[in-house]
């Protein structure tokens, strides 16, 4: 068995450029809910997710998406022809455990039917960690299943990622875990059709031409379920950490809190990850979960303008006035720093239809609301 590993980070802004820049768009509320990156791209945060996700058996999302795979793998042959697939590319697949444990089992199932069998996989994911865990866990899968496969990583966004993408072989990509539900601001409006095109056209061209998306994402509108899926002390801990990277990793920008005696002191990462500087919250809005930070005592973010990359970023946003002096929160606010969304599957296959994609079926798992929908290029169009 012959094995190619090739890895490859497109050009972006260094972390610590687009953590003062989050910073500081969430913390004026020039943008609320953009602040998932750092959760995923931090040193810690993956880990944090990973706890959370395998740990809280609330959070259906990891563990009935998974029981709604292996119960539709056959279904979703039907659809769309894995069997035939050549290249696969998974978009977002998170933590190794996780995407063995989800599209390991279409990888599997793919290997046992297949005429033309996959000759290379393709992981895109922000988190580099994920990825580094992705090429490592491959390969060993690889070997297991007798595989011989060429494995490559991207690392970044995939909607821009699918701007220089070259497809190659009849493709199918999939992407669990509902992520396109992670959108980068918190909207109003029930379904943010633009945006979820935006995403669908950029499956679409990383499909190529005849090609196929498994999509999973979640449609569950009920209030309770939804919050118990979300309350979980490693959850907390991953938002936890968003704030301690802001505070360490960014420009000149830092986090100080009043104490008992009306003096500033700094935020430890002891009293952070307590819950005693911010609480998390998760706030259901009716079609998506605002994952709420609120302030438990009264915090001032601190600019520190003698620091030439902090006034470089914030001119480059054209808001140095309204962080000049620093910005005050009062105990009991609060900012979003992500949002759920839950999409029925009528609006997303419109979404995808103005995308020129066929949506071939939605598998629905009626006890939860979580779907996996199947998508088609046309030949002509892509
Ligand atoms: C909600 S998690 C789902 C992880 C995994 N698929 C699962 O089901 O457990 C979303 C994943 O997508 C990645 N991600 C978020 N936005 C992304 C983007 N624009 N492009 C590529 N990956 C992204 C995150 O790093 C994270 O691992």
């Amino acid at each position: 068995m012959t094995e190619q590993k090739k890895s490859c980070t497109l050009e972006r802004a260094p972390y610590r450029d687009r953590v003062t820049q989050e910073a500081i768009l969430w913390f004026t509320r020039m943008k609320q809910a953009n602040l998932d990156f750092i959760g995923y791209e931090s040193a810690e945060g993956p880990a944090y997710f990973e706890r959370f996700t395998h740990n809280h058996d609330a959070y259906y999302p990891y563990h009935e998406e998974t029981n709604l795979i292996h119960s539709s793998v056959a279904a979703l042959e039907e659809d769309v022809n894995l069997s035939e697939t050549e290249r696969l590319v998974i978009v977002g697949q998170g933590p190794w455990t996780n995407c063995l444990n989800k599209e390991g089992q279409i990888i599997r199932a793919i290997v046992e039917r297949s005429h033309a069998r996959p000759k290379s996989v393709d992981f895109i994911e922000i988190s580099e960690e994920f990825n580094a865990q992705a090429r490592v866990g491959m390969h060993e899968y690889a070997k297991e299943l007798g595989l011989d496969i060429r494995v490559r990583t991207y690392t970044g966004e995939f909607e821009k990622i699918a701007n220089n993408w070259k497809p190659n072989g009849q493709t199918t990509v999939i992407s669990t875990g509902s992520m396109i539900g992670n959108l980068d601001n918190a909207v109003q409006e029930d379904f943010p059709q633009a945006a979820v095109k935006e995403l669908m056209n950029a499956f679409g061209r990383i499909a190529g031409r005849n090609g196929t998306i498994i999509l999973g994402y979640d449609g569950n509108l009920d209030e309770v379920s939804n919050k118990r899926a979300y309350s979980s002390v490693d959850l907390s801990h991953f938002f936890y950490n968003m704030i301690w990277e802001i505070h360490t990793n960014s420009h000149g920008l830092s986090l100080r809190y009043l104490d008992d005696e009306g003096d500033y002191q700094d935020i430890t990462k002891e009293q952070l990850m307590n819950g005693e500087i911010v609480r998390y919250k998760p706030v259901w809005k009716g079609h998506q979960i605002q994952h709420h930070l609120e302030f438990l005592v009264p915090v001032e973010m601190q600019a520190d303008f003698k620091n030439p990359d902090l006034l470089r970023i914030a001119d480059d946003l054209e808001c140095r006035n309204k962080i000049n002096g620093g910005l005050n929160f009062k105990t009991g606010s609060s900012l979003v720093a992500m949002t759920s969304e839950k999409f029925s599957d009528q609006d997303v296959s419109n979404a995808a239809k103005t995308s020129g994609l066929q949506p071939v079926k939605a598998h629905k798992d009626s006890n939860t609301g979580l779907c996996l929908h199947t998508f088609r290029v046309p030949a002509i169009t892509a």
